[in-house]
């Protein structure tokens, strides 16, 4: 049988990417699946763990026995997240959150009156970075989607958003980052690199950052 390694853990799991409309038929996404988050939320539940899966855009199935909430846009993952956190023990940020919303949803379908249309954004809150900033005892585990300079970039996240882990997947790679069932990624601490792994399945993937979190789970108590 396998180890229960987050026994008793309630772990909160972000996945797919964010939906942020322009008016009723239209919107702007990104290419994340929901695969990277779907299968950490799998892993977590088969550790053992309490699992509330908040979910953007995906065509994954929903994993058995886990607490599912869909969202829409970064602001619904916002509050979706926001208010579960203070009873959650470890949060896991695998969505794909848009950084800039329409400023304006128009109520109607838009016209194509006009040779050009502009729309302007506003930008998201990022929600990563509000729970650095709240956290006391919670676990904070970061995905990082980079195209170059991974390590600087991913250490850069780690310290702004007050995370535990970072998870680097250098997106531009082939069999890593959006869309595939393979990923290949680096996870770095506040000391730097802490794990690197060769390309193997989200799954198995996933349960290498849940071994890891779970490894290191009570040595930030009251940090
Ligand atoms: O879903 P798949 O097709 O399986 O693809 C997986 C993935 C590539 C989407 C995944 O592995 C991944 O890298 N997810 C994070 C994508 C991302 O948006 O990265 P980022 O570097 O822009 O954001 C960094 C971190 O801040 C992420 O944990 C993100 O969830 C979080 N964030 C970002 C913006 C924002 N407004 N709020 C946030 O919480």
């Amino acid at each position: 049988a396998e180890k229960k390694l987050l026994q008793g853990k309630k772990v909160l799991v972000t996945a797919g990417g964010t939906v942020e409309r322009i008016d009723p038929v239209r919107y702007l996404t990104n290419d994340s699946s929901g695969k990277m988050g779907y299968a950490i939320a799998a892993q977590a539940k088969r550790m053992g763990a309490d699992v509330v899966l908040v979910s953007g855009k995906t065509t994954e199935r929903v994993p058995d026995g886990v607490e599912f909430v869909t969202v829409e846009s970064a602001l619904d993952m916002y509050e979706a997240v926001l208010s579960r956190f203070e009873q959650t023990d470890i949060v896991i940020k695998a969505a794909a959150v848009a950084d800039y919303r329409p400023a304006e949803q128009a109520p109607q379908k838009l016209k194509k009156n006009n040779d050009e249309l502009t729309i302007t954004f506003v930008k998201n809150p990022d929600i990563l970075q509000t729970l650095g900033q709240k956290k006391h005892g919670q676990f904070l585990v970061g995905f990082a989607a980079e195209t170059e300079r991974v390590e600087e970039y991913a250490m850069g996240k780690l310290r702004k958003k007050n995370c535990d882990l970072v998870v680097a997947n250098d997106v531009s790679a082939d069999g890593a980052g959006f869309g595939t069932d393979t990923n290949i990624v680096r996870i770095y601490d506040a000391q730097g690199l802490a794990l690197q792994l060769p390309i193997m399945s989200k799954t198995d993937v996933a349960t290498r950052i849940l071994t890891l979190v779970a490894s290191r789970l009570g040595s930030n108590k009251g940090a």
